[in-house]
């Protein structure tokens, strides 16, 4: 753990041009600099920094963040291994927090089982390279399968020879202790003695997201079907089998500027694509895909393409993956390679253009693919066509996003000529089914015994967060830029009283309660109501240099805005400059006009919530929102007479 003055340290020491630098070529334009984006693939430059707020920001992929942030994206790190890094970097020396015992003793362990696997990967290396056995057993067998010593190189391949312990007795040798080489499973003990997991095979490394090795997978080079094909690592503290994708390391970076990834099932589907230059691409290996997987891939890309097999054990894998990427809110397109074929011997015989061109040309969205699939089964029968569309509308209902459910709905009922309406019910009645707890225990019943009534019986077009996200952001533009400045002077008891523009906001929307929807924006407001009393409190420094990087990339993109607040209210005005000089006038509008809208979402919300209500019959439910509706009403009496009085709208 790094203590929070260390943290501080190194915000304040990372300058965005230097560490922007180190992997951008940077020109100056005016007070900024620009370059080509290292996120997105562009010729020109829109990829800005900003050395006087700190931040960089690109206009073509709308990336955008401080110094830790930057590095979190371009490495790909957690906070904590982008703040090491720039520790590193500007030779800031880290002040752990004091680790309790229990800490100390898991985070040794873990270092331990770490250092050992590291070993054993040199080991295995060196026997594969270096040995008689080593170079006609195993080199010869990875030749036989297509890799160059570049390839094989890159992902560590090795060698374990056929001794029964010839790791462990290299590795007791050397002073690595017997614990950590039974922990990370790379010997296992037994009545007669120790002996070595991985014998006779080849050796495929399996790193962590950062770089780590944290397990092996082992192949046999025969065709013996009396022993497994693959022989792997055992969970163990360092290795969690559910959590790991196969290639994450190598692929991270790719995934990231493909903004894709493709998900293909074993070690040499990942080796052969990176070896064509397709290098985003990684593999569940051995496990069916899980939910914690995806959730990695998530983390550096929302589109998914699922590469598999073309036979029954193919595509039954596919149906469920897709599935599972739905119900994670990704995007998911799948691509079945002719029967027979995996994409480790799919891709040998082609040139790298072939095989992206034919990806690309191949690979569909999840409803042609299950419409087609299905489809070829179900012929003209109609009862097999409802249970085909059934089928379709389960995997769309898994979807979280509303409106991109509702681009599904389109497309499969032009697909099979069916009403959209027809869809949305029957999502409707999943999706409470699916969504039922205690708490909404009512609702549900009556939905299911009313389906025509249910919310969900048309598309929403937005969903309420994002309705007032336009004005919310505006407002929190208003409290980074401007926060401190004053807005106007007021008479209080002991002579005048300057009113910041921050204090305005907070105050105003605070006098009716008001938070707002974006969950980010809402942080702010919180954060900002705690210190804005603080003297020396700034409030784009400290949002920017915010340790949370969720808040800090927020402030960040709200700071490096293309569009100017002027334009939502005139034509001509457009700088920042002459954005300052009209919110004394702008402020107080903007602040009604968003609280106006707030109150008519939640009186429909309320409204909508008391319908509901009465067709269940929950009295006293219903009394407290009745409630709620009457402190909004006042919320909207008080506003009319303010606006009435200002004469806007
Ligand atoms: N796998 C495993 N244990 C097995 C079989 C398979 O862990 N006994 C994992 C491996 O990660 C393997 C993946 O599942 O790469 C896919 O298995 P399979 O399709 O059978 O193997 P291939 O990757 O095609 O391996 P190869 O080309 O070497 O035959
Ligand atoms: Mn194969």
């Amino acid at each position: 753990m790094i203590d929070q003055a260390t943290i501080q340290k190194i915000f304040d020491a990372a300058d965005i041009y230097e560490v922007v630098s180190d992997f951008v070529s940077l020109k100056k334009r005016g007070v900024n600099y620009v370059g080509c984006c290292p996120f997105h693939n562009e010729k020109t430059g829109s990829f800005t920094v900003s050395p006087s707020k700190g931040i960089y920001k690109c206009f073509g992929c709308g990336k955008g963040g401080n110094a830790v942030n930057f590095i979190m994206e371009h490495e790909q790190m957690s906070y904590v291994e982008a703040l090491r890094y720039l520790a590193a970097r500007y030779n800031i020396t880290i002040e752990e927090k004091e680790l309790s015992e229990e800490e100390k003793k898991e985070k040794s362990e873990r270092e331990s089982m770490l250092i050992v696997t590291n070993f054993a990967e040199e080991f295995f290396v060196d026997q594969l390279l270096h040995t008689d056995e080593g170079k006609s057993v195993g080199l010869g067998y990875l030749h036989k399968r297509g890799l160059d010593a570049q390839t094989i190189e890159k992902f560590g391949l090795g060698y374990c020879p056929e001794k029964w312990d010839g790791l462990t007795q290299a590795a007791l040798a050397k002073g690595y202790k017997k614990e950590y080489l039974v922990k990370t499973g790379l010997t296992i003990e037994s009545e007669k003695g120790l002996f070595d997991r991985f014998r006779a095979r080849v050796i495929f490394p399996i790193r962590d997201i950062a770089g780590k090795i944290i397990a092996f997978g082992g192949r046999i080079m025969t065709n013996d079907k009396k022993s497994a094909k693959y022989l792997n690592s055992p969970e163990s503290e360092i290795y969690h089998k559910s959590r790991t994708l196969y290639g994450i390391y190598f692929a991270k970076k790719s995934i990231v500027q493909h903004n894709r990834c493709y998900l293909v099932e074993g070690y040499l589907d990942v080796i052969s694509f990176h070896k064509k230059g397709i290098e985003n691409t990684v593999a569940s290996s051995g496990t069916s895909l899980t939910v914690e997987q995806i959730r990695l891939i998530r983390r550096l890309t929302p589109n998914v393409t699922i590469i598999y097999d073309g036979d029954a054990a193919g595509i039954k894998a596919s149906l469920r993956g897709i599935d599972l990427v739905l119900e994670e809110g990704l995007n998911v397109r799948v691509l079945l390679l002719p029967d027979g074929e995996d994409p480790d011997s799919f891709s040998q015989s082609r040139t790298p253009q072939e095989l992206s061109e034919y990806i690309t040309n191949h690979e569909t969205d999840f409803i042609s693919f299950k419409t087609k699939l299905l489809l070829d089964q179900a012929g003209n029968d109609p009862i097999e066509k409802a249970r085909l569309i059934t089928e379709i509308v389960r995997s769309i209902s898994l979807i979280p996003d509303s409106i991109t459910r509702s681009v599904y709905v389109r497309e499969t009922a032009t697909l099979m000529q069916v009403e959209e309406t027809v869809l949305y019910n029957e999502i409707a009645r999943i999706r409470t089914g699916k969504n039922a707890d205690a708490a909404h225990q009512h609702i549900v019943r009556h939905q299911q015994t009313h389906p025509v009534q249910s919310q969900e019986k048309t598309p929403p077009v937005y969903s309420t967060e994002k309705l007032c996200e336009t004005e919310e952001s505006v407002l929190i533009r208003y409290l980074l830029l401007f926060g401190n400045q004053e807005l106007y002077e007021e008479k209080r008891d002991n002579g005048t009283y300057s009113v910041s523009v921050g204090e305005y906001i907070i105050e105003e929307l605070g006098e009716d309660e008001l938070e707002m929807f974006n969950p980010g924006f809402c942080e702010i407001q919180k954060e900002y109501r705690a210190h804005y009393k603080t003297p020396g409190f700034i409030p784009a420094k400290f949002f920017i240099g915010h340790t949370d990087p969720a808040i800090s990339s927020i402030a960040a993109d709200i700071l490096s805005e293309p569009y100017e607040l002027s334009k939502m209210w005139t034509e001509k005005e457009s700088s920042v400059v002459k954005e300052e000089r009209l919110f004394s006038e702008l402020l107080p509008k903007i602040v009604d006009n968003y609280k106006m809208r707030r109150v008519e979402i939640m009186t429909r919300q309320a409204d909508n919530k008391i319908l509901e209500l009465q067709n269940s019959g929950n009295g006293e439910e219903i009394l407290t929102w009745i409630k709620k509706k009457n402190a909004i009403n006042r919320i909207r009496a008080r506003l009319n007479e303010k606006l009435g009085r200002t004469g806007v709208k």
